[in-house]
């Protein structure tokens, strides 16, 4: 019989807060894949500013390791608030970190923006993903406004129509990874 094989999904939350309702969201999608190794980018408050001088042959160490990681992930979930009207300038400054290395190119990626509003840092994050030419998946996108309302003070998922939502954006990605 053949098992098959646990997937590597890298997942990138937006937000650096301890109690980051963004953050528990890829926790609870964390909790639902236990057999793929899903796994949270803890690197985003660490990378260096983008600096095109820094961009050569020889990056900055957390660089090489971020590159290694996307370049070693079979697919990305992203989920960020936005801030601001824009996308959080950590998550940014890693996307730029990107451009050059082409590490995106691709790569099977889902996107949730998870905030107040969000419509500005979703749209803003899809044009950018597309032009670092990721594989935005389908029925990978979801935007959930009024996030906070949604969630109780555990942080856990109240509303039973975002809690379907999430999980169905991850088995939009988790199959298009297969397909790929
Ligand atoms: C500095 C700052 C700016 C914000 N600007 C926006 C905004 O432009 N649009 C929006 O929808 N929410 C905005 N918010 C609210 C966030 O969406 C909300 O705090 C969200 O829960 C943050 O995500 P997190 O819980 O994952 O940290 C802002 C919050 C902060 C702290």
């Amino acid at each position: 019989m053949s098992v098959a094989k646990p997937l590597n999904i890298m997942a990138i939350s937006g937000s650096l807060r301890i109690d980051s309702s963004n953050t528990s969201i890829l926790k609870f999608l964390q909790s639902i894949v236990p057999q793929h190794n899903f796994w949270l980018y803890d690197g985003l408050d660490k990378l260096p500013h983008f600096n095109p001088a820094l961009d050569n042959e020889h990056p900055p160490i957390e660089i090489q390791n971020l590159r290694k990681a996307i370049t070693e992930a079979d697919g990305i979930i992203i989920c960020t608030p936005e801030y601001a009207f824009g996308v959080p300038g950590s998550l940014k400054n890693m996307l730029d970190w990107t451009v050059s290395s082409g590490s995106l190119v691709d790569k099977p990626v889902a996107l949730i923006t998870a905030s107040s509003v969000g419509e500005s840092a979703h749209a803003s994050l899809l044009k950018t993903l597309e032009v670092l030419t990721a594989n935005i998946v389908k029925g990978g996108t979801l935007l959930i406004p009024f996030i906070r309302a949604k969630m109780n003070a555990e942080n856990q998922i109240t509303d039973e129509q975002t809690e379907q939502n999430v999980q169905n954006v991850l088995k939009a990605l988790l199959a298009a990874i297969a397909q790929s």
